[in-house]
């Protein structure tokens, strides 16, 4: 079934995008290992969010959702392994968490997905989900869905992580804390620090420290000692589609509340910044979590080069940052990307046919993604094919205010996983 996108050429006003999803999962999981009731509120209400509700319960939680509030009656000593498997959808973060909240049952629990997650590669958990001493085997060489996990009591370890990856450090701190030893994870690129900050706010033994752009994470184990209680902020990936639309079409002004703006999740707003974007940042006093208003506005950009540092706080961003590259000057070139090539679909293939769709111009040469400025001016419809994947719809849908275009996109349900009011809000905003 196509989504057809009607043309506007402004977006305007103001808007809260659902609660971060990756935020959810970790609250979710977490409050399953938390004595007592746990209430999260601003739940992202996706189905990969949903898929990660059921895996807790399978896991023997018993648990209400309210609106965008989740109570979570919890408790590491009541849970046993799933009895049946798990499907985890489209959702990668499921099954990497989830699987080392796996390692602490002796008996299997097996992950399954859709089409496009059993093509992920798994394989980067086997390696310190092992070493620990779990028993971990996927499908292949790239040990693929399904995915069987088991475990009991671990060994803690010390793991430098091979490719920066918040999902295998969360595995891994998750897999840590039912351990018999300690675990230190090194990281020597930032990756986002959720699991981090929630873990602290329930009392699990954690030390991070911090050297340039090396981080360690020691982590005695130990289960959270009291419930969660959290408010999800908005989601930056999510609010991203929305400033980059008011940056890339004309007269208008985008403000996004109540965003996470951790340094590691906002790395696209440095980008837009450099490349000339408007973007103003309120920060919000109060709270445990960094959070702002945030507004963008209609602006001129230039082309800009993103470096592999920066790449893991940006890596959801880049199909939306490659649209604001079509509105630019010059060449922008995105470095060391090829971890997009192992996400929701081969999405360093998606920009390229996203960006061409648009009549721009893309290609990828070693690991670096190039988009050169300047796009079709003609009036006639874009059609693009998404590929299920949510962030290359969404993108597409920007596209249209950018262009002024009629966008035919297949493959929108993929939406469905992270955002599903992506279309009224963005219709909210749309004005001709
Ligand atoms: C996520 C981490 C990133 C990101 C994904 C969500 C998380 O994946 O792309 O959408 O919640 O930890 P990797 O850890 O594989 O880079």
């Amino acid at each position: 079934m196509k989504t057809i996108i009607e043309p506007n050429s402004s977006l305007i006003g103001e808007i809260e995008v659902p609660g971060d999803k990756s935020i959810s999962h970790r609250a979710i999981m977490l409050s399953a290992l938390c004595p007592g009731e746990s209430v999260i509120d601003n739940l992202n209400l996706g189905e990969d969010v949903m898929n990660t509700l059921k895996f807790i319960q399978d896991l023997g939680t018993v648990s209400a959702v309210n609106g965008n509030r989740l109570n979570v009656q919890g408790g590491f000593s009541g849970l046993h392994a799933p009895s049946n498997s798990i499907w985890a959808g489209n959702s990668g973060t499921l099954v990497r968490l989830g699987a080392g909240i796996a390692t602490y049952f002796p008996q299997d629990t097996i992950f399954v997905g859709d089409n496009s997650l059993s093509k992920r590669p798994m394989k980067r958990l086997v390696e310190p989900l092992s070493q620990m001493g779990a028993t971990i085997n996927g499908d292949g060489k790239n040990s693929t869905l399904p995915l069987t996990v088991s475990g009991g009591r671990l060994k803690g370890i010390t793991y430098v992580l091979p490719v920066p990856s918040a999902q295998v450090k969360s595995a891994i701190m998750f897999a840590s804390l039912s351990a018999i030893s300690p675990t230190e994870i090194v990281e020597t690129a930032m990756t986002r620090v959720h699991s981090e900050e929630l873990f602290k706010l329930v009392g699990i033994d954690l030390e991070v420290s911090r050297n340039g752009n090396e981080h360690r994470i020691y982590i005695e184990p130990s289960m959270p000692q009291i419930p969660l209680v959290i408010k999800v902020p908005g989601d930056p990936s999510q609010a991203a589609f929305f400033l980059v639309g008011a940056v890339v079409s004309k007269q208008s002004t985008v403000i996004a509340k109540n965003l996470y703006i951790g340094r590691e999740r906002t790395g696209f707003i440095s980008v837009l910044e450099r490349m000339g974007g408007k973007v103003m940042i309120e920060k919000s006093p109060e709270g445990y979590l960094p959070v702002a208003k945030v507004e963008a506005r209609s602006s001129k950009l230039n082309s800009v080069e993103v470096l592999p540092d920066e790449i893991p706080t940006l890596i959801d961003e880049i199909p939306i940052l490659a649209i604001a590259a079509m509105a630019a000057e010059g060449v922008s070139i995105f470095r060391s990307v090829s971890e997009l090539r192992i996400k929701e679909s081969d999405r360093v293939e998606s920009i390229i046919g996203l960006v061409k769709s648009f009549g721009g111009r893309a290609n990828a040469t070693n690991d670096d993604l190039y988009v050169t400025g300047g796009f079709d001016r003609s009036n006639d419809p874009v059609y693009v094919d998404a590929k299920l994947d949510h962030r290359i719809a969404m993108a597409a849908a920007v596209g249209s205010v950018m262009t002024s275009r009629i966008v035919e996109i297949d493959g929108f349900d993929g939406v469905a996983t992270s955002y599903t009011n992506f279309l009224e809000d963005f219709k909210c905003l749309n004005k001709t």
